[in-house]
């Protein structure tokens, strides 16, 4: 996906070094000993009818900063603006109001929709929840499950009768019912088979197109992330690493964890000839992060000073990036990683290592 949407208009979502750490031990009086940093200092901006795709290994900290855009749960700093409201602290009716404008399709329809209730009534439910007549409710039902691609029988039966891709356009359609501005997509197609996959992708673009729906759209797969995001954002043990252009994150990357990342993807395309980078170990503990770059552990580029600095996320035109490889000097600054390698060792480029060689 490589259309850019209008940044210029106001964001629906704007959110501003949002941070959430979680005990993760305690001393025999119950006290709170080490915190584990699942999202730290995130920021990010969605226009409406934009999708920023967030990408990031298992443990990266997405679902968390999902779930803090959504207030499911609350940040321990930073600000969220919603519409142009802020709803960081929203409670109560605030918090009602906001929730209309936001909604979320999660990974597992199976776990989300309760398998007793007939699939009308968890379409309608939310209708229900905000006041909705009974005559609103049963013509708002057969609208979304046109909407979503099933017919108005399907709305008498169970979700459990349904398949899984069957079941996630219930979970889609239910997302709708109260006409959001903003959906967070948590892996919503991560369980399904690779040809269900194409075609809940594509019922979300269009109707993404034809309400201009922006969305957070979560996932580990970065082919899945490009295909359907305008910007993708790059995570790595609680931090935003890299974000940008589509096309640009997929296709020159500028962070070495993001080359890492895309490196590893299975190439069906011979004439695409990318660098393999091997993505060696496990992602450290966000109990305790390395000092310095978080990736350095990994990192085939890593420098003395990323042992001991670690870098902001600087902005070079449309592209943000947090690494020191592009202090290297003006001519490298916000070029991908491949050119910054051959640069800086005479075109020749880098051979591609493990970390730890
Ligand atoms: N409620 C919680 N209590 C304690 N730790 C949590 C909680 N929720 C998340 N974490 C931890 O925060 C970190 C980030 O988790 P999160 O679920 O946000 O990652 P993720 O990128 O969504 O991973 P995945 O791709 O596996 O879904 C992980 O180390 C996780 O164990
Ligand atoms: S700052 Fe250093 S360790 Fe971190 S990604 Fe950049 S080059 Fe690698
Ligand atoms: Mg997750």
């Amino acid at each position: 996906m490589s259309d850019v949407v209008a940044t210029s208009a106001t964001p629906i979502l704007d959110v501003t070094e949002v941070s959430k750490s979680f005990p993760a031990s305690k001393d025999p009086l119950g006290r709170v000993t080490a915190r584990l940093q699942a999202v730290v200092e995130a920021s990010l901006s969605i226009a409406p009818g934009e999708t920023l795709g967030l990408v990031g290994e298992s443990g990266s900290g997405k679902t968390t900063l999902g779930r803090l855009v959504m207030r499911l749960t609350d940040a321990d700093a930073g600000r969220i603006v919603l519409d142009g409201v802020d709803i960081t602290n929203a409670r109560g009716p605030e918090l009602r109001a906001a929730r209309r404008k936001m909604q979320v399709v999660f990974q597992d329809p199976q776990s989300s929709l309760d398998p007793n209730w007939l699939v009308r009534d968890i379409i309608a439910e939310p209708l229900r929840a905000y006041g909705a007549s009974r005559a609103e409710r049963q013509s708002a039902t057969e609208r979304l499950l046109a909407d979503v691609g099933l017919e108005a029988a399907h709305g008498a039966r169970y979700a459990s009768e349904f398949s899984g891709g069957q079941r996630q356009r219930v979970a889609i359609a239910r997302s709708l019912a109260l006409e959001p501005n903003l959906v967070v997509c948590d892996e919503p197609v991560s369980a399904l088979d690779v040809s269900t996959q194409a075609q809940v992708l594509s019922l979300l673009e269009s109707l993404r197109d034809r309400r201009d729906l922006a969305y957070l759209f979560i996932a580990h797969d970065l082919a899945v992330v490009h295909h359907i995001s305008h910007r993708i954002a790059v995570m790595y043990l609680g931090r935003i690493v890299e974000v940008g252009p589509a096309d640009e994150v997929y296709y020159r990357p500028r962070h070495p964890y993001t080359e890492a990342l895309l490196s590893a993807m299975p190439n069906p395309n011979p004439a695409d000839r990318r660098e393999r980078i091997l993505l060696s170990g496990e992602m450290p503990s966000p109990v305790e992060p390395p000092p310095g770059c978080r990736f350095q552990t990994r990192c085939i580029h890593a420098m003395d000073r990323c042992r001991e600095i670690e870098p902001e996320l600087v902005k070079y035109g449309d592209i943000e990036v947090a690494c020191h490889l592009h202090e290297s000097g003006p001519r490298l600054a916000g070029s991908s990683v491949v050119e910054v390698s051959r640069q800086q060792s005479g075109g020749v480029g880098y051979i591609p290592r493990r970390a730890s060689d």
